[in-house]
């Protein structure tokens, strides 16, 4: 099968598409015939290899797994022992092992069926943003009426915190830069502020929840703005040093003094992928798919990420 692989670490002029060995299916895992891969920085960081911090899980000098990729959506093409919740045939989305190749493996646990009127590009747009912006909100708690502010809201995982946050009650401000203002306000945003003009830490808005996603101010300034008993998300952020990287940041988040601050560690749950599949399927949730790049464009596509030039989400497809 053809995938986008990368044999060393570096910048994306080590991407590769190349002709690999398909996956077997394994006990309660799926193949997954790709028709769209979503693209998220998870895939950076394990292309650069940066922070060194994850090559611990991912091989230290060069990559253990040469396929990249986890957001899928695509056809069922074979199941393994055991597995019964799906059948050859059946258009699914979630996370997998390898998405940016015409093959993937899925736990069966992490898929959900297409949702009606979904297209294979929006869905795989959905997973991992999706159920890391789920996991932010749950830290948050009860939202309704909560004061909310979203840091990299034009952004993947950022387009569904505002659409989640927003649904469930809370005031939502987008922080973004101006380019993404009236998509943010599109999917849900009351307020929103351009942090090339305005810092989210400055003037006179209060808050009783942040979702940080930029990482891009120090947690002490944010002590100005979050009401007594908020709490602070350190959900993101590309900042910090070649080893600890965002993880720098996260490592003072318990000695804030006088703030809650937590580090959200998302991972794929069943669960929330299902949540996501209900809120694609009733209409509470859109992807926020905005473009999208073929597989021998795998370089320009983690290139537009990193630059944030296209609103919410983009995938892959073969
Ligand atoms: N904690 C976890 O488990 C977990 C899971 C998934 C992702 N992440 C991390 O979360 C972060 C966001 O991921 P993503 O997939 O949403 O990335 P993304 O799609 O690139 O979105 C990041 C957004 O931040 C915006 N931005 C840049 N500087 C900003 C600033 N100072 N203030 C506000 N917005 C700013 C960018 O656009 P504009 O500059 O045009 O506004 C961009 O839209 C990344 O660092 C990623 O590694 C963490």
């Amino acid at each position: 099968m053809r995938a986008v692989v990368r044999h060393e670490y570096g910048d994306t002029s080590v991407l590769r598409v190349e002709e690999v060995d398909e996956p077997a299916p394994e006990p309660g895992r799926v193949i997954v015939d790709v028709a769209a891969a979503g693209v998220n920085m998870a895939e950076w960081h394990m292309m650069s290899g940066e922070p060194t911090l994850v090559r611990l899980a991912m091989g230290f000098r060069r990559p253990k797994q040469a396929v990249l990729g986890q957001d899928v959506a695509g056809v069922v093409a074979a199941i393994g022992p055991g597995v019964t919740r799906f059948a050859v045939g059946d258009e699914v989305f979630g996370s997998a092992r390898g998405s940016w190749a015409t093959r993937a493996s899925a736990s069966e646990l992490l898929l959900q069926p297409l949702p009606q009127g979904v297209s294979f590009e929006q869905a795989a747009a959905v997973p991992m943003s999706g159920y890391t912006a789920l996991q932010a909100l749950r830290a948050v708690g009860d939202l309704e009426g909560k004061r909310v502010a979203i840091t990299g809201a034009g952004g993947g995982v950022g387009s569904y915190a505002v659409q989640l946050a927003s649904s469930s009650g809370a005031y939502v401000t987008a922080v973004c830069s101006a380019s993404k203002a009236s998509f943010v306000r599109e999917l849900g945003a009351d307020d929103v502020i351009d942090y090339a003009t305005t810092s989210p830490t400055e003037g006179a808005r209060r808050f009783d929840a942040v979702l940080d996603f930029a990482g891009s101010l120090p947690i002490a300034r944010w002590k100005r703005v979050i009401a007594a008993g908020g709490i602070l998300v350190l959900g993101g952020g590309e900042q910090g040093g070649k080893v600890l990287g965002p993880l720098s940041r996260s490592a003072r988040a318990p000695f804030a003094r006088g703030l809650k601050a937590v580090t959200l560690m998302a991972s794929p749950r069943g669960d929330d992928i299902a949540e996501l599949a209900a809120g694609l399927a009733s209409g509470k949730l859109r992807s926020t798919h905005s473009h999208t790049y073929e597989f021998a464009e795998a370089a320009q596509a983690v290139e537009a990420l990193r630059s944030a030039v296209h609103p919410g989400k983009i995938v892959l497809t073969p």
